[in-house]
């Protein structure tokens, strides 16, 4: 068991502290989201940077000091986090900088980063002493705490909209948790889900209200910051929905200058869709964040009225990042433009990242000596129907050489 070293937690807003237990969702004062606070001599006391060299365990857990909880779980061998940062030097020089990096967050066990977010969710239930959860998502989220309660053995119950696509309703039930699919968009699941977990005394592991999430999300922002031995880019391209991702790269990145483990806050860029853009067009006006009649392909960031709004306004503002809206059919392209120029294959939702990257090249945002991470947040084996609506169907070939050859011949690209 670690030195805790949480002081509490902190209104986004008001900035009432509230102790760290009993736990509570968000700010007892005026409602709003809370952010995790911890002491940071503390910390370094009991964690040099250094020490981190001689663990073996590649895992998000390998931040344990860093994280709101007092153990780790005993088995992590499904290994949640730890994804590659692959550089892509031939796509740096084409765009004209030093260096492009793309964070696979696709290679955790779900599929998605969501799992950063429920694997310490589950631990932290489990400190309270919860063996139920709940969660309303656009899939994600749900199969991803699907997924980790099978292997952690929590009883999960999952809402999502009815029209998720079909490869994460499988996921969620694949995996053996209630899935409870409501005809209603996924602001309406998250009303239902927690107030069912009030009702019900237990836990609920809805995005941005929970502000232990942002503190499973931020072990992104940790890796990157490590695996580019502390010397962070300059700029990351995150898809934003809720907000609750950016906000977590946030507090990662906050965490690690708090420490002095790094010398500055990348320009975290968030991108929505043009469908879905209640965050970035605040971003103008920077007054009450208005709800939008969400409308994209990419189900995972289609969000009426983001959870964490606030947070990740702050997040994009304060580290001089900006915001992107991208096009249903940028966010498509982008996604075929991924796979076929890095091996990597994006959900919807993970491609507006890279479109948003490619907008902002674009735009001419970049200078050379720039150094680029986009964050691929999700996996596009989870939505093959939206990949498809680029793809020309390929008809079956009769089984002779002569016919093989012709087809390949007609069909050269
Ligand atoms: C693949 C993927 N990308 C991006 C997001 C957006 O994250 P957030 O809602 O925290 O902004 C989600 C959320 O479901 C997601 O699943
Ligand atoms: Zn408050």
């Amino acid at each position: 068991m670690i030195p805790q070293a949480i002081t509490g937690l902190q209104c986004s807003k008001c900035k009432w502290m509230a102790p760290a237990e009993p736990f509570v969702y968000t700010c007892p004062k005026c409602g709003e989201n809370l952010d995790v606070v911890y002491d940071y001599d503390k910390i370094a006391a009991s964690c040099p940077r250094l020490s981190l060299n001689k663990d073996h365990d590649a895992s998000m857990w390998r931040y344990l000091p860093l994280l709101p909880v007092k153990e780790a779980p005993e088995n992590r061998s499904l290994r949640v986090g730890g994804t590659p940062l692959v550089d892509f030097p031939h796509i740096a020089k084409k765009t004209g900088i030093a260096r492009l990096q793309i964070k696979d967050d696709t290679r955790n066990p779900s599929g998605s980063l969501k799992d950063r977010a429920s694997e310490l969710a589950i631990q932290h239930a489990r400190e309270q002493g919860q063996s139920t959860m709940i969660a309303a998502s656009t899939g994600n989220a749900g199969s991803s705490l699907a997924a980790l309660s099978a292997f952690h053995g929590m009883k999960s119950i999952i809402l999502v909209p009815a029209t998720a696509p079909p490869a994460k309703l499988t996921q969620i039930l694949q995996h053996g948790a209630q899935l409870v699919p409501v005809n209603a968009n996924y602001d309406t699941a998250f009303d239902l889900a927690f107030d069912w977990a009030k009702k019900h005394q237990s836990y609920c592991r809805n995005t941005g209200v929970n502000p232990i999430l942002a503190e499973g999300k931020k072990t992104v922002a940790l890796e990157i910051a490590e695996q580019n031995e502390w010397k962070v880019p300059d700029h990351i391209f995150v898809p934003v929905g809720d907000g609750c991702i950016i906000s977590g790269v946030y507090k990662g990145f906050f965490d690690l200058l708090a420490l002095k483990w790094i010398d500055f806050i990348p320009a975290l860029h968030g991108v929505q869709a043009d469908g879905s853009a209640a965050i970035i067009d605040s971003l103008s006006h920077r007054g009450e964040i208005q709800a939008v009649s969400a409308n994209t392909i990419a189900d995972s960031i289609s969000v009426d009225h983001p959870r964490d709004g606030s947070k990740a306004r702050r997040a994009i503002i304060e580290s001089g990042g900006r915001g992107f809206r991208v096009s249903d059919d940028d966010i498509l392209a982008a996604q075929k433009l991924l796979s076929e120029t890095t091996g990597i294959f994006a959900e919807p939702a993970a491609a507006a990242a890279y479109a948003g990257f490619l907008q902002a090249s674009e735009a001419g945002v970049f200078k050379r000596g720039d150094h680029v991470v986009v964050l691929i947040t999700g996996s596009g084996l989870k939505d093959t129907a939206s990949a498809q609506k680029l793809l020309i169907p390929v008809g079956a070939v009769n089984a002779n050489l002569a016919d093989v050859e012709n087809f390949l011949d007609s069909s050269q690209g």
